[in-house]
């Protein structure tokens, strides 16, 4: 997720861009860069970092002198946080400058092409690719370049551009990233949300998907793919600037908790081609998985739960043993690991000491590190021999949503791409579970909108005293994680215990009114845990169940129920957990407690 800006009127431009670019610092801040118009040219400056950096390049805006202009603040995705990488990206000929927040799916393809053609490409961002097409495609109409450029592109995309052929102009495109135009009085504006335009205007119009928009600082004209004008109506923003950057939502838990579709996809949608499963650049030959006879996943907190979820796949998969191990106990442990082991660590700051200082000692002893990290460039990314990136987008919240299901999403991807490189799969199955994957994001949106009862559950599920989480297989490992997602908000103490393991000593605690919180959504072993349901019941446990669609007979046995839609069991834990972070957040919130930074937690842990 990025953040983009523009403006075009009578004052100048590169302050009002760089005023905008801090206002969407949280929506990406690992490099920036602005490109005004003056005298028929364009001057893009860029660094590295914060936008403090961009403030004291240009001194402020003030050694960038024009009236119209675009920004970008970066959360990468594709190439390190680098000068070239960042955004603007200027056309090989000069007259162009784009900014672009999304993800260009097929940009291999169209960089291809473009370097045959002769262009010169100076990043390795897939956005560079849109600069190049809309030089190629003008002939000096900039709104025809415009719309020929976005009918090659697939995938998200909310884009500024700029020409120098025509000084007072902005153009702006939308396919599923959001871009709002801010309406002035003799100027005119556009940003990735309000935040960025509140302190200028609060009259706002909202593109949407395949809308595009020619701002000049007279008038902003919407228009579709035919070149038709669009009648929009002009909104007007009530937020404060604080409620903004959370998207309107209270916190930015609760925001990132709904984001999860379009990470989901961000995540997914870029790495199925047809029917292949295409892992960026990964450069894992068939004859090293051949050679691995024992993965370790290892990771901290969330990160380590998200890796539970993922030993189920890849071992029902790829029937490879996959052990799971905290990486501050791995550390330590004198791990068995040879050549044949492979390391997959799971980071969503890529910055947690622990877990770098496993990766050090595994590496050490032969084992290749493949690491699924959230920021570009992180030292985790760094230091493994093969990285694959969620593009879950920032995470603000200390309480990681996004990010754990961003990673188990990659590892899903990764287990079924190594199950058909090792001919572990059948035909059918194959095709069937890559269709899960490929309907995720919408399965994710259906779980976030099935369970409105969840607030008023809330209100009962704050007790005075323990919440036990119990499951089997699938259904444990997201009880591990929906068990912490309740203590770090919430500070109420829960415990994730394998339902079967209950008789074995804890179900002496269990008594009149004990909130057990039932995972039963694994289909294969649903019995066994119904009848683990059975026994704390008995036992006078108030018990809220969570399982799949459409079973009604549950209702007979527990007191609540939390409904999941289907998917195939071996690709559950995302939408298993998305009620379960819910009810944490409700929980949470019932209880006054500061969501987004909860006491005495960091969002990277980058100590012991
Ligand atoms: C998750 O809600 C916690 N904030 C914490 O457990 C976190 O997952 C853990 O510290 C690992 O962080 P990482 O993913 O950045 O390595």
């Amino acid at each position: 997720m990025c953040g983009i800006v523009g403006f075009t009127g009578n004052q100048p431009a590169a302050p009002i861009l760089l005023d905008g670019l801090k206002k969407l610092e949280y929506r990406g801040y690992d490099s920036a860069g602005i490109a005004v118009l003056c005298d028929e040219k364009i001057t893009v400056s860029k660094v590295t970092g914060r936008i403090a950096n961009l403030c004291e390049k240009t001194e402020d805006g003030k050694n960038v002198p024009g009236f119209t202009g675009i920004g970008h603040t970066r959360w990468a995705t594709h190439g390190a946080p680098t000068d070239n990488n960042a955004h603007p990206h200027l056309s090989n000929d000069g007259k162009f400058a784009v900014v672009h927040n999304g993800i260009i799916e097929n940009y291999v393809l169209l960089r291809e092409e473009l370097i045959a053609d002769g262009f010169v490409f100076e990043s390795e961002t897939d956005t560079e690719v849109v600069v190049h097409l809309i030089e190629k495609y003008y002939q000096g109409d900039f709104k025809k370049a415009v719309i020929k450029t976005t009918t090659r592109l697939h995938g998200s995309y909310a884009l500024g551009v700029v020409c120098a052929d025509e000084p007072n102009k902005v153009f702006v495109a939308r396919e599923a990233s959001p871009l709002i135009l801010g309406v002035g009085v003799g100027e005119n504006f556009f940003a990735s949300d309000v935040t960025a335009l509140v302190s200028h205007t609060r009259n706002v119009i909202y593109l949407e998907d395949g809308e595009f928009a020619e701002v000049t600082p007279e008038a902003i004209t919407v228009f579709d793919c035919l070149g038709n004008t669009v009648d929009k109506k002009v909104s007007r923003i009530n937020w404060d600037i604080q409620s903004a950057e959370k998207g309107g939502y209270e916190h930015f838990m609760l925001k990132e908790i709904m984001e999860q579709p379009r990470a989901v996809k961000a995540t997914i949608a870029p790495r199925i081609q047809g029917s292949e499963i295409k892992l960026d650049d990964l450069e894992i030959s068939d004859e090293y998985l051949k050679s691995i006879n024992k993965i370790i996943i290892t990771a901290c907190g969330s990160a380590c739960y998200a890796g539970c979820a993922g030993k189920y796949a890849i071992e029902k998969l790829c029937r490879i043993p996959v052990h799971t191990e905290l990486a501050s106990e791995l550390r330590y442990s004198d791990p068995l690991i040879d050549e044949q082991t492979l390391l997959i660590v799971l980071s969503q700051s890529g910055e947690t000491a622990d877990t770098i200082a496993a990766i050090k000692e595994c590496k050490s002893r032969g084992a290749k590190v493949l690491s699924l990290v959230n920021v570009v460039g992180s030292t985790i990314a760094k230091i493994s021999d093969y990285t694959l990136y969620t593009w879950a987008g920032p995470e603000i919240a200390v309480a990681t949503t996004k990010g754990y299901t961003t990673q188990v999403a990659l590892l899903y991807v990764f287990a079924l791409y190594v199950a058909r490189h090792l001919n572990r799969i059948d035909e059918p199955t194959y095709a069937n579970l890559l269709e899960t994957l490929e309907d995720m994001p919408s399965k994710v949106q259906e779980a976030l909108d099935s369970n409105p009862h969840i607030p008023n559950l809330a209100k009962h599920y704050t007790p005075d005293r323990s919440v036990f989480f119990i499951g089997r297989n699938t259904d444990y490992a997201a009880s591990l994680e929906a068990a912490l997602k309740l203590k770090e908000i919430s500070y109420i103490h829960a415990e994730s215990y394998a339902a079967g393991e209950l008789k074995h000593g804890t179900i002496a605690l269990i008594d009149e009114h004990q909130p057990v919180i039932a995972l039963c959504y694994n289909k294969d072993i649903y019995e066994k845990t119904m009848s683990n349901v059975v026994e704390v019941k008995a036992r006078g446990a108030d018990v809220l169940a969570v399982t799949f669609k459409h079973n009604v007979k549950i209702a007979s046995v527990a007191d609540d129920v939390i409904y999941v839609p289907n998917v195939e069991t071996v690709f559950s834990g995302i939408v298993e957990i998305i009620p379960l972070q819910l009810l944490a957040y409700h929980v949470a919130r019932e209880n006054g407690c500061d969501i987004d930074k909860p006491k005495n937690l960091a969002k990277s842990v980058t100590v012991e």
